[in-house]
């Protein structure tokens, strides 16, 4: 007779159970895809995204947006600039050619939503209300044209307005992705959830910028982008520690995990669940890859469940 334990066996043995409820919506484990570092097609195509905890998309606006210049990737020391500029095709096309391939997998689905103005993000979230996703992730970071191009996510009192325009206009479970290109990201945390989120997630790239000294020039035509991967870990850490003692809210860590044990610390820094974003870049598995590590950890450190995954109390 073969023996086989086989994840579902292991896991009741040990009665290890990863899944996390995040904002009402039940996630069979606690990750995700970081927004626009994963595509259904691409990644589908290596391995069964089942196995997530949920999918996360790129961010969707209400029309087509073109995206910046090239080049708009650089590579860092431990790292990445992007300047993609959000490209994408608009909440028409994204509804009717990927949602019906993300809807394909049993697990739940973020939309991450981006706009210029608060009318088009609350007119790119009526659309998305319609369908049956399961969460909205606003990605905060967007430069609001009607405010001399000052990102959302870095004034209170403007991400507040957002957060509660969008509140009144949908009953989907709605996240806020901040900014970490503050003094203090606890001063925002704070004003949206006054104004409504259900849930944050935290961080998104910082600001940052390469010159290639001999063409005395910045190496991405937008000159400065997003700063990504293992080389701002530290910096999303402290985020996300600082933030869990701000709010009540849950909480989506990420920034630079690579490896199942930066899942952890993540977790005990105060995350609920961790997207995983860079490191699909590299290979597109790492997410499966991750949750498998995380999964190893609670076996070997004796976890029954992510709850218990946190720092001792000093
Ligand atoms: C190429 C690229 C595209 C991204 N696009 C988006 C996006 O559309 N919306 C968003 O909220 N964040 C976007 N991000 C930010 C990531 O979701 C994530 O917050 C950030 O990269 C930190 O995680 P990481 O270090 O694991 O990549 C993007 C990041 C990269 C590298």
């Amino acid at each position: 007779m073969d023996l086989y334990f086989g994840e579902g066996m292991l896991s009741g043995m040990n009665n290890l159970d990863m899944s996390v409820n995040i904002a009402g919506v039940k996630w069979k484990n606690p990750i995700t895809t970081a927004s626009g570092t994963f595509s259904v097609r691409e990644s589908g195509a290596f391995y069964d995204l089942s196995e997530l905890g949920a999918l996360t998309t790129k961010g969707v606006s209400y029309e087509e947006w073109e995206g910046t210049a090239t080049p708009r990737i650089a590579e860092t020391y431990g790292g990445m600039l992007n300047s993609i500029g959000l490209q994408n095709k608009g909440v028409g096309p994204f509804i009717e050619e990927e949602l019906p391939l993300l809807k394909k997998y049993d697990t739940p689905i973020i939309v991450n939503v981006v706009g210029k103005t608060i009318e088009e993000y609350c007119r790119v979230v009526e659309r998305l209300s319609e369908t049956d996703i399961d969460m909205l992730e606003l990605n905060i970071s967007c430069p609001n044209i009607k405010e001399g191009g000052i990102s959302f996510g870095t004034e209170p009192k403007m991400a507040f307005s957002l957060v509660e325009k969008v509140r009144k206009i949908t009953k989907k479970a709605l996240i806020v992705k901040l900014s970490p290109n503050v003094t203090d990201i606890t001063e925002i945390a704070r004003s949206v959830e006054a104004a409504g989120a259900d849930c944050l997630s935290l961080i998104n790239t910082l600001l940052g910028m390469r010159i290639d000294v001999a063409k005395r020039k910045a190496v991405l035509a937008n000159r400065v982008g997003g700063l990504s991967g293992p080389a701002i870990k530290p910096v999303a850490l402290r985020m996300v520690y600082e933030v869990r003692r701000a709010v009540n809210l849950p909480i989506i860590g990420m920034g630079g995990i690579m490896t199942g044990e930066d899942a952890v610390e993540f977790l005990m820094a105060g995350a609920d669940a961790i997207s995983v974003g860079t490191a699909s870049l590299i290979d597109p598995t790492a997410p499966l890859r991750i949750k498998n590590e995380l999964r190893e950890f609670m076996l070997e450190y004796n976890y029954k469940s992510i709850k218990e995954i946190e720092l001792l109390e000093e």
